[in-house]
Parts: C-alpha cells; structure tokens; sequence
C-alpha cells in the first residue's frame, strides 16, 4: 500500500515538473526586466499608479525605481527612460528598434492602424510618407513661401484686438483668436486658403471635430478597456464614437479642402509650374501611385493635429508667461524697439537679429513643452536597453520634460528664464515641423509684444497657468483673458 502511494507520488512529481518544463520552455526564457513596482495579476500596476501618468508623477518613480524602469499597465507594457544617455540609446543609437510608435485602440481608429505618418510603425510605409511630405512641408523654402502670409496674419490678430474695445479694459481671450490665426497660418500651407473670421461656418465645424478628436483621443476614459482586452467590449459606445468623428472628419477634410484642390489643380495646366500648395504635391505623390487617397486624407488629419495645436498651445503659454513676468516683457519690448525701431513691424527674416526674442520662445517650450514625454516610441521586437530585456511592443515614454527640468542639470528649472533651449525630440522621429514653428512662434509672440502691452486682468496680479495633460499632451487648464493695451508710436 505503501510503495503504491509512493509510486503515485512520484509520477505525480514527475508529471508536474514536465508540465512545468513545457510551460517555461513555451513562456520562453526568464527576461531580465527593468525595475519597478510588483505586478499583480490581470491589471498588472494599473490599480496602483493609476491612469495620469504624467511628465512630473513619472519623475516620481524614476527617483524610486531609477532612469530606466516598467510599469504594467493591465496587459501592456510600459517602459519610462528618464536620463539623457538612456534617451540618447532610445532615439539615436538604438533610433531604428525603439522607432515605432505604439497606437492603443483609439489612435488604430483615427489613424486607420497607422495609415498616417505620424503613429505608423518604423519601416517602409513611415519612410515614404516622411519623405513625400518634407518638400512641401518642411524645407526652408516652405518659411520662405509661407512667412509673408504668417506676417499678414499676425497683423490680423493685431487689427482685430485694437478694433475690440474689451481689449484694453477687461481684457479678452486671446487664445480664441490666435487660434483662427494658426488654422489660416497651416491652411495657407496646405490649401492656400484661409478662413475669413472666428465665425466661419467652416471653420466652426472643422474646429470643433479636431477639438473632439484630441479629447477623445487624449483622455484616460478608455484606459481600461484598451490594458485589459477582456473588458474591451464595454468600450463599444466609446469607440463608436471615435469612428463617428473620424468618418466625419475625414469627409468634411476630403470634401471641402482635398477635393476642392484636385479641381482647382485639373482646371489648370500641369506641370511643376501649376503647383502651389502642399496638398498639389501630396496629390502628384497619390497620382504616380506612392500613396493612396486615404494617405493622403491622414497626412492633412496629422497636420491638423501635430502642427496647430503644439503650436497654438506654445503661444498660449508664451503670452502667459509674459504676462506673468512683466520685467520679461518689457526687456523683451526693448530689444525689438531698439534693433528694428519702435512701431517697425517684427518680420522673419528679422528673427535671428533678436537673441532674447528667440530665448523667451525656447525658454516657453522648455518649462511648458507642449508633448513632454514626446510621442511614445515602440519597440517592434525584443530589445535590450541597458542590459535589460524589453518586450517587443512596449510602450516607451521618453520624459523630456524631466530632461529639460532636472535641477540637477538646470539651474533653478521652474523660474522662467529665457536662457536655455530646449529640443523637439531627438533622431529619426523628431518633429520636423520646428522649421515652421519657430518662425510663426517668433513672428506671433513679437507682434504681440511690440504692438501691445500684454496684462492680467483687472483684479488679478497673474494669469492661471494650470497644466492639463492628457495620454502624452501637455496645455494650459484655463484659456486666460488677457488685458492687451495698444501701445502708440
Ligand atoms: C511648438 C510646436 C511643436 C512642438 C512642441 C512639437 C513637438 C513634437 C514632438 C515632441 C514630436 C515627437 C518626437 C518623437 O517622438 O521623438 C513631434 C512629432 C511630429 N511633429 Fe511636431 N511639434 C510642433 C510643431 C509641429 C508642426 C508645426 C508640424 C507640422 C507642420 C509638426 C509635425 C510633426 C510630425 C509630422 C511629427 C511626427 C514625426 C514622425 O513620427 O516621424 N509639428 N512633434
């Protein structure tokens, strides 16, 4: 009886440690993953962390777990680099493994599973539309073409606030305004249109489906359905309505702007002449068959999103500063009345005469960086990043911010002083829109300072410069009246 259960016994061992030998040999072999806090199982550190993993909770547990470590996010990894040597590995050395971009089930809608340039993976498809795209976006040519525009509409925003008698009283909501101004400044590039005013009835659609875009797409709402698969069917309503504003915006992108285009574009005579905007080349691209016509449709949706909003955030919380800073503002004043003369209009090819001019705006971008922990990178296979295993398809946040304001590299990096300089992301998928936005933001921000003083409203000694993030965007919380008196020359 007794070597009978000792017989049983041991088969049982047996079987149990084959089964566990299959099981690991299945699982693979054991990874040495980054450090960070202890998983549970199905939410993984979900419940612990939480869903606002910002630029400045994220620094938080880097001091905890280090420059390198992993969260589990249900059943996504999440890998956060917070030194700048691991970020030189991440975007430079290792540039072509941590090169993709991850997309959770919101942005597969908008951006058709990466269809677009901006959320595609690294590889052929990104390749081609990063290179259609430089030449009528991109280049110097692109400033040159464009900038007189940009000035025209920057003395818009300065006629329109002079003429609204609020302005020098109690004060009005800048940012309504310069948002028309950014839509006019990238529309010219695209379409060689513009809308006539705040009220535009094209405008007013095109505006509010972009705003629901990004809401839609920045919020943490969704979060668990897209770590945690099996809760994904309660995410249908949600989801829904993401495809709803996509298909609309995209109808109302190819109806009005593209469409309108390759009419305007037939009805003339071909030839490298005829061309004019971006979009004629990004249609020439469609027409020798290197893209398709929803590529084309995604490059216009990309820009809508990567171009006007960073941007337009940018400005916003330039003014703000300045408003804030009144000693800045003036210095600022200074230098323009001083190197162009008092009341001669900021143009672009003055820009590089003005260092301090230039300094404010880089100082803006460094304390209130409109994408702070870049666009998450991805890795598509296994990697290795600093002798650890990272999974294939983990999400990487890059946490430039801290970069950018660690006191141990910067001196005092929450006062806003305009010595410092700040980069748009480093390596392959760098934004190659700084070429534009530089000018515009120099050309915006100057304008205002010259032809007004920029003041907080009556009451109120400062502006509220609340942060509100999202899934990696970083903008002012309250659009802020400012109170602009017109200066006379
Ligand atoms: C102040 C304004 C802007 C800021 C702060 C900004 C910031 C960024 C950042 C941080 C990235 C991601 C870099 C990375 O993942 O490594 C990015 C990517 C990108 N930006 Fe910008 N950007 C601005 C303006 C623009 C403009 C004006 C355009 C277009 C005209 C633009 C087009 C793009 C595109 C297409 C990408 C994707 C690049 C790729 O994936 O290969 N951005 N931007």
């Amino acid at each position: 009886m007794d070597l009978l259960l000792l017989e049983k016994s041991l088969i049982a061992v047996f079987a149990a440690v084959v089964l566990a030998t299959v099981i690991s040999k299945l699982r693979g072999k054991k990874l040495k993953l980054p450090p960070g806090p202890i998983p549970i199982p199905i939410f993984g550190n979900w419940l612990q962390v939480g869903d606002d993993l910002n630029h400045r909770n994220l620094v938080d547990y880097a001091k905890k777990f280090g420059d390198l470590f992993l969260l589990r996010m249900g059943q996504r990894n999440l890998v956060v680099v917070s030194s700048p040597n691991l970020t030189k590995e991440v975007l430079h050395t290792q540039g072509v493994e941590f090169g993709s971009r991850t997309r959770n089930v919101v942005f597969d809608i908008f951006t058709g599973k990466g269809q677009d340039m901006v959320f595609t993976v690294y590889g052929e498809h990104w390749r081609k539309m990063r290179r259609i795209m430089t030449v009528p976006f991109f280049t110097n040519k692109v400033v040159q073409r464009n900038r007189e525009g940009w000035e025209f509409e920057a003395a818009s925003v300065v006629e329109d606030v002079k003429k609204n008698p609020d302005s020098a009283t109690k004060g009005i909501v800048l940012r309504k305004r310069l948002q028309l101004m950014m839509y006019n400044n990238m529309f010219r590039i695209m379409f060689d249109r513009r809308f006539e005013s705040e009220d535009d009835p094209l405008f007013l659609r095109l505006k509010a489906l972009n705003g629901e875009r990004s809401r839609l797409a920045q919020s943490f709402e969704y979060n668990y359905g897209d770590f945690i698969p099996i809760l994904r069917p309660f995410l249908r309503g949600y989801l829904r309505i993401c495809q709803d504003v996509k298909d609309r915006r995209l109808a109302l992108l190819k109806k009005y702007f593209v469409d309108e285009r390759k009419q305007i574009a037939s009805s003339k005579p071909t030839g490298g002449e005829g061309l004019k905007c971006a979009i004629d080349h990004i249609i020439e691209a469609q027409q020798k068959g290197e893209i398709n016509e929803d590529n084309v449709l995604y490059i216009v949706e990309n820009i809508n999103v990567a171009a006007i909003e960073t941007t337009l955030w940018s400005i916003e919380w330039g003014i703000a500063e300045l408003v804030n800073h009144p000693e800045i503002q003036s210095k600022l004043r200074n230098e323009i009345d001083t190197v162009l003369g008092p009341g001669v209009q900021i143009t672009e090819p003055e820009l590089h005469k003005l260092p301090y001019l230039q300094a404010v705006i880089k100082e803006t971008l460094r304390l209130r960086m409109a994408i702070p922990l870049l666009v998450p990178h991805m890795n598509l296979n296994d990697a290795k990043l600093a002798g650890y295993d990272i999974p294939a398809e983990s999400k990487i946040l890059v946490n430039a911010w801290w970069l950018a304001n660690n006191p141990e590299s910067w001196k005092k990096p929450e006062e806003f002083r305009p010595e410092r300089y700040v980069p748009f992301g480093v390596g392959r998928r760098s934004c190659p829109g700084i070429i534009l936005a530089l000018p515009i933001l120099g050309i915006t921000i100057g304008r205002l300072v010259q032809n007004f003083e920029l003041l907080p409203p009556p009451g109120q000694s400062k502006v509220d410069t609340s942060e509100k993030g999202g899934q990696f965007s970083l903008h002012i919380l309250n659009h802020s009246t400012i109170v602009m008196k017109p200066r006379s020359f």
